[in-house]
């Protein structure tokens, strides 16, 4: 479920809007500039399908968003629960963490969720915008935004990422623990 959950960025408990209403999500992130479509299923599509498959199944899709050619580099990343794996809660918990804490990139993150899911969170003047993306949601975080992503306890999801750069991804890190107060992905959706 798509879910858009607006707070006051002073206190989590100050939610001024929830809804999982697409339209409704779609048209509130419009009014802050922040690009939110969404994408349709591919034939088969689950989050077993091969990453040159999901590819090529939404090529055209890929070639529209970067008609003007910005994006010089399109990949997917996958994170997928494997409980034969020992050592799988740790690399999930790395992987985690990585950008759960407050950053900003020089170039828009833009990430197609072709399934599984994720949060983002913008942190806007006086608010903190989260947005839980489920497969088929496509989402432009703009550059220089203050934001924080959450991929949940278990980390489960194929995104295409769009970069303009190759290093596009590497994080500028505020060093606010913002993040902390608010909600993780998980507790969103069970709320
Ligand atoms: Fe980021």
């Amino acid at each position: 479920m798509t879910l858009l959950q607006v707070m006051a960025d002073g206190d989590a408990a100050d939610v001024r809007l929830r809804t999982d209403d697409p339209g409704e999500i779609g048209a509130e992130l419009a009014k802050r500039d922040i690009v939110f479509d969404r994408w349709p299923a591919l034939p088969g599509l689950d989050k077993t399908m091969p990453t040159t498959e999901i590819l090529a199944g939404y090529d055209e899709r890929i070639a529209e968003l970067n008609a003007d050619g910005r994006y010089k580099f399109v990949d997917v990343a996958r994170l997928h629960p494997d409980d034969s794996d020992p050592g799988w809660p740790d690399l999930a918990a790395a992987a985690r963490d990585k950008f759960r804490s407050e950053h900003r990139h020089a170039e828009d993150e833009v990430r197609f969720f072709a399934a599984g899911r994720g949060c983002f969170y913008l942190h806007l003047p006086g608010e903190v915008v989260a947005v839980v993306c489920e497969g088929g949601d496509l989402l432009s975080v703009p550059a220089g935004t203050r934001h924080w992503f959450d991929m949940g306890e278990r980390p489960d999801f194929v995104a295409v990422r769009f970069f303009e750069h190759e290093d596009g991804w590497i994080g500028d890190f505020t060093g606010d623990t913002i993040g902390e107060r608010f909600p993780t992905l998980d507790e969103l959706v069970a709320a």
